[in-house]
């Protein structure tokens, strides 16, 4: 049966979601717009919606090969793609191999910097409040999902890690640190869903460093819309 694009139900600052004839699945339409700072520096990266649309679903894909449950469906135009519908559990996810970003400034490790360990972080999905990072009491002060839940998340987290790192590497790219969403579909079964792109993760070269990633955009390094086109060269060979 043919699935028709409905109403859009969201329109978020990377994608809009639109519902569709079946009430299990959903649209999601990758957009151009990039925004870095919780919203206060915006631009536009020409094709991005494409690249991103791409990339995540390959290696979305890639993941549930390995046994990550997802919510891709079928990518069905350059930018737009069927997905499970859920409920976003409100944490973004984010997992660490080396110092950069937010964590080398908080705790004074350069940059590039290996961690003895890999690094969990959470934090609390709420632009008016930032996304503040929260801990697993807060997690459950709130009532952002239950333990089984996050043991769940933790566990795919990681794995994901191992899986996309290896992957990766093949292609020559480090992966220093990304970030993830999960949601419950309608019986309550927690997959991976967002996406996974060079807005959310950071690829650095194997060896040269250069950042392939939207920290080229956060940081006016130039050259954004090269990056991102590296990156889906380099993983699908477009
Ligand atoms: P951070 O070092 O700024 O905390 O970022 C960690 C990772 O999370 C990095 O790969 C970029 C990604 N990220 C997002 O996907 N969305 C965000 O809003 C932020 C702040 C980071």
């Amino acid at each position: 049966m043919k699935i028709e694009k409905l109403n859009q139900l969201y329109e978020g600052k990377a994608k809009k979601v639109f519902e569709t004839s079946d009430p299990e699945l959903l649209i999601v339409d990758y957009k151009d717009d990039a925004t870095a700072f919780n919203g206060l520096k915006k631009g536009t990266i020409e094709s991005k919606g494409i690249i991103n649309n791409k990339v995540s679903n390959f290696l979305m894909k890639m993941l549930e090969e390995h046994g990550i449950p997802t919510h891709l469906v079928e990518e069905i135009s350059d930018r737009e793609t069927i997905v499970k519908r859920v409920k976003i559990v409100p944490l973004e996810v984010i997992v660490r191999n080396i110092a950069a970003g937010s964590l080398s400034k908080r705790l004074g490790l350069p940059e590039g910097t290996k961690l003895g360990s890999t690094v969990l972080e959470y934090c609390y999905k709420d632009d008016a409040l930032g996304d503040p990072m929260v801990n697993e009491y807060h997690i459950f002060a709130m009532n952002l999902c239950t333990k089984e839940e996050l043991d769940t998340i933790a566990s795919y987290a990681l794995k994901v890690n191992e899986i996309l790192a290896q992957f990766l590497a093949q292609a020559k790219i480090e992966l220093i640190d990304f970030k993830i969403e999960f949601g419950r579909t309608s019986d309550g079964t927690i997959i991976l869903a967002d996406e996974i792109s060079p807005d959310t993760c950071r690829f650095w070269d194997s060896e040269t460093g250069e950042k392939l990633d939207k920290d080229r955009f956060r940081r006016d390094l130039g050259n954004v819309e090269g990056a991102y086109k590296e990156i889906m060269h380099r993983l699908l060979g477009l």
